[in-house]
């Protein structure tokens, strides 16, 4: 990887996508920005300027570096919101259900992660193939030890990714050397918070596992430090398959469904990101849509773990739309790729009846997501004053796709074909923070 320096003027040529606002609540006119040849320009982290080519290279100062991805598309950074590092090493690995699969690797796996330096070892091949993949932002699970947190944002903070990374806390239903209790889970998501406040872009999430690991006075502990931090980000798995639905409602009787168990203990607000929720109904969506929480939608998992198909449209009824973005979930989760995720995503939407865009399908990986983790003001758009995290895709990058793009007959049809048969080979560049991670090298001069 080749990197240039993030306090000079840089800026980047090609032609760019970025989303004004939902192409699922608003017509695509409105909802998509495409120039054919724009130009991004950087400084010291944020985007400084950006439109089309003629009107910003006459103002660029002399001597700013410049790269030029003729063919190519730039993007806003893609934004994983739900996945698990310390799973990266039991992925694809074949169970009967979630609970099953839960029990016979994860909980084994997560267990090695008190080991600091194990935990540095998978967080930096975690964080290098994600950004190998164009990811710039992601919402992480790492284990109860505290370690595995200080190991994944020691590797963010160095690479300038945006992380957001949690605790788990779970003090039931787990291996005993995977349990906190309710006043260590708070205690160390307390110090964690404290030790990582304005380190980078690192920012830490209060992690109830799922309702079932967390008892009753955990849940309420959580709720409270959630109290305390109101801008805290929250995640957590909710509705993801039948038997774990039917444990929750034997966990808690007293509750009307999944939903009102975060609910009733304030875990259930903006910010909020909750993996899964496929088999929602429509009370609880009213709810996630009320209270600003929203619902990360992980295909390849969902497909992987024969969870289900989430109806996105579902989610996104304009009379009470849920914010939802896309996430992997490794190692449920089948690869760490953003386009092969939003393939899958396509087809769970064919399998409620739904044909979505590559539009609607895109926007859930950069604005949707930023949405969903509450960061629509620093990432997921391409626009003056955001966090220059860019990805530069080249939609041509195998013998397929060389092909199939002579035929793309437009820009939608391009996009379409690019998400569904694209991955790694087709991210060109990350850029993170201004910073220019080059995967190939791109056609030099103006
Ligand atoms: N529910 C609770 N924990 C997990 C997890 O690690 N992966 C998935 N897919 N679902 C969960
Ligand atoms: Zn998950």
């Amino acid at each position: 990887m080749n990197a240039n320096r993030a306090s000079e003027v840089t800026a980047i040529r090609g032609p760019m996508l970025s989303f004004r606002a939902d192409p699922w609540l608003v017509p695509e006119s409105e909802a998509v920005e495409y120039e054919s040849d724009a130009v991004v320009v950087m400084e010291n982290g944020l985007i400084r300027e950006v439109g089309p080519a003629n009107r910003i290279l006459p103002g660029l100062p002399p001597g700013a570096a410049l790269t030029r991805w003729k063919d190519h598309l730039i993007l806003p950074g893609f934004i994983d919101c739900h996945t698990h590092y310390p799973q990266t090493d039991m992925i694809a690995a074949r169970g009967n259900d979630l609970l099953d699969w839960l029990n016979r690797y994860t909980f084994v796996e997560e267990q090695a992660f008190a080991d600091a330096a194990h935990a540095r070892e998978v967080a930096a091949f975690f964080l290098d193939e994600q950004l190998r993949h164009g990811v710039t932002t992601a919402s992480v699970f790492c284990t109860s030890a505290p370690e595995s947190v200080e190991a994944l944002l020691t590797e963010a903070v160095r690479r300038q990714m945006r992380i957001l990374a949690g605790k788990v806390c779970m003090d039931r239903n787990a291996p005993p050397a995977l349990l906190d209790t309710p006043e260590r889970a708070v205690g160390e998501t307390r110090s964690l918070l404290a030790r990582w406040r304005g380190q980078g872009r690192a920012e830490v999430v209060i992690t109830p596992r799922f309702a079932p690991t967390s008892s009753e006075e955990q849940l309420a502990a959580l709720g409270a430090l959630a109290a305390e931090f109101p801008d805290a980000p929250i995640q957590s798995h909710i509705s993801e398959q039948s038997g774990e639905i039917a444990w929750v409602n034997r966990l808690f009787p007293n509750d009307a469904d999944y939903t009102a168990v975060y609910a009733r203990h304030g875990l259930l607000r903006k910010r909020a990101v909750y993996g899964h929720g496929i088999h929602l109904s429509e009370s609880e969506l009213c709810r996630f849509a009320e209270s600003g929480a929203a619902i990360a939608h992980c295909p390849t998992s969902n497909f992987f773990l024969g969870s289900g198909c989430l109806n996105v449209r579902g989610l996104k009824n304009p009379a009470r739309p849920v914010k939802t973005g896309l996430a992997t979930d490794v190692g449920a989760g089948t690869g760490f790729s953003i386009l092969q995720t939003l393939n899958e995503a396509y087809k769970a939407a064919k399998m409620n009846g739904v044909s979505p865009t590559a539009f609607q399908l895109l926007y859930l990986a950069t604005r949707g997501s930023a949405e969903a983790l509450g960061l629509e003001k620093r990432i997921g758009t391409i626009a003056p004053g955001m966090e220059a995290d860019l990805v530069v895709l080249d939609p041509a990058a195998t013998p397929l796709t060389a092909r199939r793009m002579k035929s793309a007959c437009s820009l939608h049809d391009q996009l379409f074909a690019l998400m569904t048969l694209g991955d790694d080979r087709h991210t060109a560049a990350t850029c993170l923070a201004g910073t220019l991670h080059l995967n190939r090298k791109p056609k030099s001069g103006m």
